[in-house]
């Protein structure tokens, strides 16, 4: 009998959430088994467990799925994970904590594409296109894990990016330190404490990502005719009222209608960046179980398999 295709799944949370689950059978997992409340210290044990009782052959369709709520949590237990392991005796490893790092992925990447559209609009000669590179990025709900994993991305990319934060400049700065110490990069704090020091940061801002909590609009009507130089503005909240006022769900940077700033902004909606996210997720899932050689995929494969999942979807 062929083996079963198994992915172990772990969480510093009470519950593995049913979204991951879903997505790991739709992903061809035929056994499928949640661990909660896994600490990081728990993590070596767990994944020695994994590895020795299915031997060299076996290891190639076994994979561990790291979830959570905290991105830097799951960055140190995946790190742990793999620590814990020694060839031949080695699985595949996937992060995704609350699903921000493919919801981010997918988040920027539509955004990459979003500015390509919006340089072709205003007719820049250029046929090399300078994305990411260069833009004032300005993440609202910057705490959050979506937040701060679409920021990190964007940076690598080579963008000025502030996280804000509702509980003000310290908090906001706190988050973007540790975020980008974790990860390598140079993130800003930006308040959002006051309607003031939201709009003077929409002021500077390129691009705006709101990655607030579901069902509350952080962008008015009133708030954009502040962000005279925006060119794209994108929502991940799928639950009513839209995160950023006049961007629809399905909006696939679409114009943003009686936009204050002097050139067109282009919005994304949250259902535009749900379908990348979900192809993005499904087709890490089947790369990890379909891999000879195992695998580590966390948001840098994320943003890879987003990006091409766009490509292929460009006129
Ligand atoms: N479209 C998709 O495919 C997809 C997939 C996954 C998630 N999502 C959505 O992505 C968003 C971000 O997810 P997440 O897990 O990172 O969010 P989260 O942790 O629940 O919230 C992110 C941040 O929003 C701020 N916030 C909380 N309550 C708020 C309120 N009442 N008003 C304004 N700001 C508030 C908080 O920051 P401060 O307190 O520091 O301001 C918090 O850190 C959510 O809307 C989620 O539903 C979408």
């Amino acid at each position: 009998m062929e083996r079963p295709y198994i992915l172990h799944m772990f969480t510093p949370s009470r519950q593995m959430s049913p979204f991951d689950v879903n997505m790991a059978a739709d992903a061809g997992y035929q056994i499928i088994v949640p661990y909660t409340d896994v600490s990081i210290d728990d993590v070596k044990g767990l994944t020695q467990d994994t590895i020795f009782s299915r031997g060299p052959k076996g290891v190639a369709r076994t994979g561990i799925f790291i979830g959570g709520r905290d991105t830097t949590l799951a960055a140190d237990m995946t790190e742990r994970a793999l620590a814990s392991m020694f060839k031949p005796f080695v699985v595949s490893v996937m992060a995704d904590p609350s699903g921000a790092h493919t919801t981010a992925a997918a988040m920027v990447a539509c955004v990459e594409a979003a500015l390509k559209r919006h340089h072709g609009h205003h007719g820049h000669h250029s046929h090399h296109t300078r994305g990411l590179a260069g833009q004032r990025v300005l993440v609202l709900g910057g705490t959050g894990p979506v937040g701060r994993i679409a920021g990190v991305i964007a940076a690598q990319a080579g963008a000025d990016v502030h996280l804000s934060s509702r509980q003000g400049a310290d908090v906001a700065q706190s988050a973007a330190t540790a975020t980008g110490q974790r990860f390598g990069v140079t993130l800003h704090g930006a308040s959002a404490g006051d309607p003031a020091a939201l709009r003077a940061s929409l002021a500077d801002a390129d691009v705006v990502l709101a990655c607030a909590a579901a069902g509350v609009q952080v962008l008015s009507a009133a708030d954009l005719a502040f962000a005279t130089r925006l060119k794209v503005a994108a929502d991940v909240n799928a639950v009513p009222p839209e995160g950023i006022a006049g961007v629809g769900v399905t909006d696939d940077a679409k114009p943003i209608a009686g936009s204050a700033a002097a050139r067109t902004v282009l919005g994304i909606g949250a259902l535009a960046i749900g379908n990348v996210k979900y192809q993005t997720q499904h087709r890490l899932l089947v790369q990890m179980r379909q891999a000879e050689r195992a695998q580590v995929l966390s948001f840098a494969e994320a943003v890879a398999v987003a990006r091409a999942v766009l490509a292929e979807a460009a006129p």
